[in-house]
């Protein structure tokens, strides 16, 4: 008898009809059983195309989800209803769609997702704002746009992350380095307070724990992107820290960092500044954090994100509203 009040007091009905969670994506943990999860998830919004190293069952519970994946190269796609399974086999790359608002029933290994966000590095890679999809972290508060991404929470990656004000970060330490460029609100953690417009970069084998206070922070962060002897810890407050003259006449540079062939730094570039053609020796990455940026390419106005891969070539230059760019080059692989 015991036994089966055992069995009563844990279990839970749960009516999937009925759950919503604060953010696109939120979830209900039902249970992990020998390192699988089953997780009831609501959204209103598309997720991002991903990779998982384990198998996925994806049962619609409610609502209606337009599942797209990659099979062989190959783009297809498929509408699911309420009742519903889509079953992704090792290694499928797909994303689903709701089309209004969805619940779903998700159940995989767990940690087995495997993110790739524009990881080809081979390819030039455009994010504009109207392009933004944020999707909640795993800690409270916390939001993320992903730019590109290759691995689930401990990832290469290249991010917007928003803290909600006075959120939390846990403590971790930087496996692969980690740089960022505060955009808005303060930063903080244990050793400053970073108000936007800072520079900081914390080599392999630092540790820290952020803590944001009421203002809330934005970052532009890179994460697993150090080289290995690139070791120097330090910030540059770019409100304080000094222009030096650029290549051409309304051009200005401010330097934050160098090592082997990469080389970041601030660009200022005053309105109707033209550059010269030039070519990318290992890539080029920009963030426009000021005005718009052009090329012949297009036209890339603040908040606007661009990697251009290695040998990519390109005749930047301004218009009346100028423009300030955050830009690294040298750092993209390199093949030929
Ligand atoms: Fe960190
Ligand atoms: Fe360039």
């Amino acid at each position: 008898m015991l036994w089966g009040l055992f069995l009563w007091c844990n279990m839970e009905i749960i009516r999937s009809k009925n759950f919503k969670s604060e953010k696109a994506w939120g979830a209900k943990d039902i249970a992990t059983m020998n390192g699988v999860t089953s997780r009831l998830h609501w959204t209103d919004e598309p997720y991002i195309w991903h990779i998982n190293d384990g198998e996925e069952i994806f049962a619609v519970m409610d609502g209606r989800v337009e599942m797209k994946y990659r099979e062989n190269g190959k783009e297809d796609s498929v509408i699911l209803n309420a009742g519903d399974i889509f079953y992704a086999s090792v290694g499928t790359e797909h994303v689903a769609h709701p089309i209004g608002e969805a619940r779903i029933l998700v159940i995989e290994k767990e940690g087995s997702i495997q993110m790739e966000l524009n990881a080809n590095f081979e390819k030039i890679a455009v994010v504009r704002p109207e392009d933004y999809k944020w999707v909640p972290s795993p800690m409270k508060g916390v939001e993320r746009m992903m730019l590109d991404r290759i691995g689930d929470e401990v990832a290469r990656a290249t991010t917007i992350v928003k803290f909600a004000p006075n959120s939390e970060f846990s403590p971790h330490d930087h496996c692969g380095g980690e740089e960022f460029l505060v955009l808005e609100g303060v930063f903080s953690d244990e050793h400053a307070d970073y108000p936007a417009g800072s520079y900081v970069r914390n080599p392999i084998g630092t540790f820290h724990t952020p803590k944001i206070g009421e203002e809330g922070a934005t970052i532009f962060v890179k994460l697993y992107q150090f080289e290995e002897e690139d070791q120097k810890q330090f910030s540059i407050n770019t409100n304080e820290a000094e222009w030096y003259p650029g290549l051409v006449p309304g051009l200005s540079v401010m330097p934050l960092h160098e090592y082997g062939t990469e080389h970041a730094a601030l660009v200022k570039w005053a309105p109707n500044t033209i550059f010269k053609p030039h070519q990318h020796w290992g890539g080029e990455e920009i963030f426009v954090l000021e005005g718009t940026f052009y090329d012949e390419h297009g036209e890339y106005p603040k908040g606007t994100w661009i990697r251009s891969p290695h040998l990519s070539r390109h005749h930047p230059y301004t218009k009346e509203d100028g423009a300030l760019i955050y830009v690294k080059t040298g750092h993209l692989p390199i093949k030929e």
